[in-house]
């Protein structure tokens, strides 16, 4: 048994130099500043999480990550069982939290009590028509040029020293599930795809990834989801033409099956856009997939090892 079962990411947090060019590339993304002050940018989705992003001014570097226990109750048992205080949350939405450490160093913050903010009005998705179904009729479909809509913060991916400890203390915390275990052909682990135990509850493929590194542990990707596929290409495009740096995209992954965009921000960090992911609940159970599987795509821009 786990400590809680959290049921999904909260937000990221990250430190840059210069505030105003993290705000400007992230709504070049797709993120919408809700709140800045002191020294700190707060950057939200269009739904319903008070904030996704977090910048403190600082040296550029990862900061940490957050989960969303269920409620209060959760989180005074997780407090209690590991000695730390729980803190008043001061940011937008409010809320609680209590802070640890991973066992490779990164802070992981866990959140509840935060209030959900009105989602943001945007224009609503022009239905797909396909040969199978037609949605569409008598409706033309014409997108509005500008940066994606992200949605929600959706997972990230950890580069970890030690994949076995990072997850059973992952597991034993959160009750994270393994989606899929990567190995190779020799019998090496090199790492997992871990979704919440929501149970009966569909949730997506992955919320948190831990990927074995023989290099010093990092954030390897943070992901937001947009929209819809039509969302992510204008997105795409509208990064391209203001000049930001594309890393990897666009394609359909094998494992979690979303169709992904990958961005670098101002001081390198990658974040991702995705859509039409895999939703599993706790009766799907684990697999285990190949290091081919990992880096493969089922269309789109062959490309690196991480998803
Ligand atoms: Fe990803």
């Amino acid at each position: 048994m786990s400590v809680l079962a959290v049921e999904d990411i909260a937000y990221v947090r990250f430190t840059a130099p210069r505030l105003s060019e993290m705000q400007a590339f992230l709504s070049d993304f797709g993120l919408f500043e809700t709140f800045s002050a002191d020294g700190i940018l707060y950057m939200r989705g269009a739904g319903r999480s008070p904030y996704v992003h977090v910048t403190e001014q600082g040296r550029p570097g990862f900061a940490g990550l957050a989960l969303r226990a269920r409620d209060m109750a959760d989180l005074e048992r997780l407090a209690a069982t590991q000695k730390q205080a729980i803190e008043p949350l001061n940011a937008p939405g409010g809320g609680a939290v209590v802070r640890l450490r991973d066992p490779d160093g990164f802070c992981v913050e866990v959140v509840a009590g935060q209030s959900a903010v009105e989602p943001l009005l945007v224009e609503p998705i022009v239905p797909w028509n396909s040969a199978a179904s037609t949605h569409r009729v008598r409706q033309t479909k014409r997108l509005r040029i500008g940066p994606s809509h992200v949605v929600r913060l959706g997972h990230c991916v950890l580069a970890v020293r030690d994949f076995r400890a990072a997850e059973r203390w992952y597991k034993e915390m959160f009750g994270f599930i393994t989606s899929d275990e990567i190995v190779t052909a020799e019998g090496l682990v090199l790492g997992a795809f871990l979704r919440c135990d929501r149970g009966d509850t569909a949730t997506d493929h992955h919320t948190l990834a831990l990927a074995l590194s023989a290099q010093a542990p990092r954030l390897e990707h943070a992901a937001f989801e947009v929209r819809d596929l039509d969302d992510l290409m204008v997105g795409h495009d509208y990064l391209a033409s203001r000049g930001h740096a594309a890393s990897w995209g666009v394609g359909r992954h094998v494992l979690g099956s979303q169709v992904f965009d990958y961005w670098r921000d101002p001081w390198g960090h990658t974040l991702e856009h995705w859509t039409d992911g895999d939703l599993l609940t706790r009766a799907d159970g684990s697999r285990q997939a190949s290091i081919e599987e990992l880096r493969a795509v089922q269309w789109g821009a062959p490309g690196s090892a991480s998803a």
